[in-house]
């Protein structure tokens, strides 16, 4: 009902713009966007399309949406899982990471930085001083943004920033994984995992992974050397002896993952706080990772992409006016690889 009315209210001003065009003011320029008035499941995000344009501040790019990539943080913040760290002001327009083109530039965003035209990739949600990629047309702070990787589409680029941030900093910066290390990776076949067993090939390590049954296919092609189903195969049973573990799934599969690890190894999850209990009985480092990616790190994934022909695999791309399908499909489906918003 909410989405007619809207529907009907966006006719109603373009018909208004035709007769009177000259009386409409310029400034009026609306868009279509996915947005929430209240935290809640899918059924509360709304497709607006009269939203209004954002508009520049200093420091920030407008940017033309091509694709937005799909995360868990992006369910997770619309059912108001952050509310208490980052309470959103509502209307609120959802989406984080996206690929697009730069339509227009802020104050203080020199042309060695970014201008009109150029082809980018990054983050602009709210969370992070953006409008929201689950639009049109959305702001991000330049600091948010690098120019994308050239090898891929907009659809691919899309679903890469987040993820391909945080697998670069788990491996290179937390791990500094090396050629003929032995890395364990949780959920291989997902957003984050699928980037990291790529990315710890590139670097020259042995690479297990735990998946289900039917994505067994799916990280052998990644390159997987050793591939556990981890609901039919306890993985601390079959794996000893390890120098880095990547947790991209928490709960009893971080604390089981100490015992694959050798003294002195590295666990880092996405999930949890290192445990110092374990620490020290194990005599291992663990960490905890919070990805923000920023233009170094992005410029960084977007080169090893270019250089290694890397791919981002796109399980399942939906259009804007189902991105409540589309955060659905990627939490309760875990997808190979990305879900993807193409606009
Ligand atoms: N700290 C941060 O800054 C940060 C940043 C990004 C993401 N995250 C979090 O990191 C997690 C992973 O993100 P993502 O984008 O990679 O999610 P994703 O695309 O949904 O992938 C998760 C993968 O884990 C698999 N899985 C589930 N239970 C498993 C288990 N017990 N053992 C092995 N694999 C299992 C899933 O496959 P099945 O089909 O088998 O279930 C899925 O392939 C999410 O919870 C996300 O919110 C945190």
């Amino acid at each position: 009902m909410i989405c007619k009315l809207l529907i009907q209210g966006t006719t109603l001003i373009s018909q208004f713009a035709i007769i009177y065009p000259l009386i409409l003011p310029s400034t009026i320029i609306s868009m279509k966007s996915a947005q929430i008035n209240k935290y809640g499941s899918s059924d509360v995000i709304e497709i607006n399309q009269s939203t209004p344009e954002p508009s520049l501040s200093p420091g920030k790019v407008l940017v033309a949406i091509k694709a937005a990539g799909v995360n868990p943080v992006d369910w997770k913040i619309s059912e108001g899982g952050f509310q208490q760290m980052f309470p959103l002001q509502f209307p609120s327009t959802l989406g984080i990471d996206f690929s697009g083109v730069i339509k227009q530039v802020g104050e203080g965003v020199s042309p060695s930085d970014f201008k009109q035209g150029d082809e980018v990739f990054g983050q602009a949600g709210v969370i992070s001083g953006g409008s929201g990629a689950f639009a049109e047309m959305a702001v991000a702070n330049m600091k948010s943004i690098a120019n994308k990787p050239k090898r891929l589409s907009y659809t691919e680029a899309a679903g890469l920033p987040l993820v391909g941030v945080a697998a670069w900093r788990v491996l290179t910066e937390d791990m500094s994984l090396s050629k003929d290390q032995k890395i364990l990776i949780h959920g291989g076949a997902g957003g984050i995992g699928s980037i990291a067993i790529q990315l710890a090939k590139s670097l020259g390590a042995y690479v297990a992974t735990t998946v289900s049954t039917s994505d067994e296919p799916f990280v052998q092609k990644l390159g997987a050397d050793t591939v556990i189903d981890y609901k039919t195969q306890p993985f601390e049973d079959l794996l000893q002896n390890y120098d880095a573990v990547f947790d991209t799934v928490g709960g009893d599969t971080y604390r089981r993952s100490f015992k694959v690890l050798k003294k002195g190894g590295v666990i880092v999850s996405m999930l949890e706080q290192p445990d110092s209990k374990l620490m020290n009985q194990y005599g291992v480092k663990a960490i905890f990772q919070f990805t923000q990616p920023d233009k170094e790190h992005l410029n960084k994934v977007a080169q090893w992409v270019d250089q290694n022909n890397i791919r981002v695999n796109v399980e399942k791309e939906f259009s804007l006016d189902e991105a409540g399908d589309a955060l659905d499909y990627q939490k309760n489906e875990h997808p190979r690889g990305k879900v993807v918003l193409a606009i």
